[in-house]
């Protein structure tokens, strides 16, 4: 019985906050924010994927977290608690988002499996030089090498998985717990040294001053898919650790602190690269090579570049730690109470599945560099169906599920902690939200960015 199984949980407020900041912290922020903001316009860009957060992200986050604490169980078991005993086969939406986090976790892997390679390179020094050539054939010839980049991505998974095996509390509380305060750390002082550099006002203006006329349907469903992406939504996982939330926990407010201290780790993101990009004549819209060649070549320019260039991987590392520890946590916990498996043979299946289905996409660069579907590699096919089409279709759903199935009243007693919060505002608001308003947003961005209508 999954009932049976004892269930972790986290032990402090503190604890909440680290652990689902870490979930949504992660490569999203120092990887994919700045790259999507540059290739898409700047400013412009950055004001839809507010809106898109505030109007969708938010209450959808909410409507998580809030499910999974109710139910206190992983997705699949939580959507069939929660729904009516006869009716449509809601827990699908936690299988799909099983689905949606192997697939996310493939690709994800792969990028971690780089930062991980970086910090080591950072330090022996062979990534340091001002030269571009350099930099981008250290880069290539790491991407290039199928061993290489299948032994970085396997360390990867059993280093995570390791941190999973230790359990909710000591594992992912514990470990975020220590891993965020060095991650503002690191930030702060990567920003400081950003914002010496002599064209601060360029890369500032391209950050912060729209230019409304890059924004296209296209450009909307990216911003959207960020958002989703950015706060781990549509997937489970932010259901998943509310789950482990405690009773008193607060979750409108923890919800707005999460959001808003991710938005400043992707703003201080943008304020520590942009400066530097400009300031040595580079372009912003260089896609993932942004992080690995032109950073590496930037901060080779600036004094004591070796030392900024370590604590911007590490950085990097450890933002993807808390990330990747909630991503996996989403089928460990599903094999673990759904199927009845240990924890530890959870987690080991977890990893073997993810050796499988990652090598497509550590290989992406080598082996598989001609294999195409879709007209995508692997890798690019995986971010695109996840952050376009997955995490989007889960939110519709779970907004669906949360708007006119689970009802007004469930919703508002579980989110007032059972009446001892006086927030009936705000509970009214994002169920109106979730009700009439997300899912239609997004059903329309979705079609018109896939160019369905
Ligand atoms: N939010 C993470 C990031 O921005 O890097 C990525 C992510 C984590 C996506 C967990 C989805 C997820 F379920």
């Amino acid at each position: 019985m999954s009932n049976a199984i004892k269930r972790g949980g986290f032990s402090s407020s503190f604890g909440v906050l680290t652990a689902t900041l870490g979930s949504a912290v992660g490569l999203g922020n120092i990887w994919k924010f700045p790259s999507l903001t540059g290739a898409n316009g700047g400013a412009g860009f950055l004001l839809v994927y507010l809106l898109a957060t505030l109007v969708i992200g938010l209450p959808v986050m909410i409507a998580e977290i809030t499910m999974g604490r109710a139910a206190k169980a992983n997705p699949i078991t939580t959507l069939q608690t929660l729904s009516p005993k006869k009716g449509l086969p809601w827990w699908l939406i936690g299988a799909g988002g099983m689905l949606a986090a192997f697939l996310i976790l493939s690709f994800y892997s792969e990028v971690v499996a780089w930062v991980f390679a970086y910090v080591f390179k950072a330090i022996g020094g062979s990534i340091l030089s001002s030269d571009r050539h350099v930099t981008e054939s250290a880069f290539g010839a790491l991407i290039a090498d199928p061993v290489q980049s299948l032994l970085w991505q396997w360390g990867v998974l059993v280093f995570i998985g390791g941190i999973l095996l230790l359990g909710v509390t000591k594992g992912i509380e514990g470990i975020t717990k220590k891993l965020m305060p060095v991650l503002f750390v690191l930030l702060l002082l990567l920003c400081a040294v950003s914002l010496t550099l002599p064209k601060v006002g360029e890369g500032l203006a391209f950050l912060f001053k729209p230019d409304f006329s890059k924004i296209t349907a296209g450009v909307i469903l990216t911003a959207m898919g960020l958002a989703f992406f950015k706060l781990s939504l549509g997937m489970g996982t932010m259901m998943t650790y509310g789950s482990y939330f405690r009773d008193d926990q607060n979750i409108p407010a923890t919800t707005l602190r999460v959001m808003l201290a991710d938005l400043f780790v992707s703003m201080l993101a943008g304020i520590a690269i942009f400066p530097a990009v400009f300031s040595f004549g580079f372009e912003p819209a260089a896609g993932p090579a942004l992080v690995f060649i032109t950073i590496p070549t930037v901060f080779s320019q600036i004094p004591g570049g070796q030392l900024l260039m370590i604590a911007f991987f590490a950085l990097a590392a450890v933002a993807a730690t808390g990330a990747m520890l909630s991503m996996m946590e989403v089928p460990v916990v599903i094999l673990h109470e759904r199927f009845g498996m240990s924890r530890p043979k959870a987690t080991l299946l977890t990893i073997a599945a993810l050796v499988v289905l990652g090598s497509s996409c550590a290989l992406t660069n080598s082996l598989l560099a001609d294999f195409k579907l879709f007209g995508k590699n692997m890798f690019d096919l995986f971010d695109f169906a996840s952050s376009n089409v997955l995490l989007p279709l889960g939110g519709i759903l779970l907004a669906v599920f949360v708007g006119w199935v689970w009802g007004r009243d469930n919703f508002q007693r579980a989110l007032s902690n059972q009446g001892e919060l006086q927030n009936a505002a705000v509970t009214s608001a994002v169920f109106f939200l979730l009700r009439y308003v997300s899912p239609l947003l997004i059903l329309i961005v979705m079609l018109k960015g896939l160019d369905l209508f």
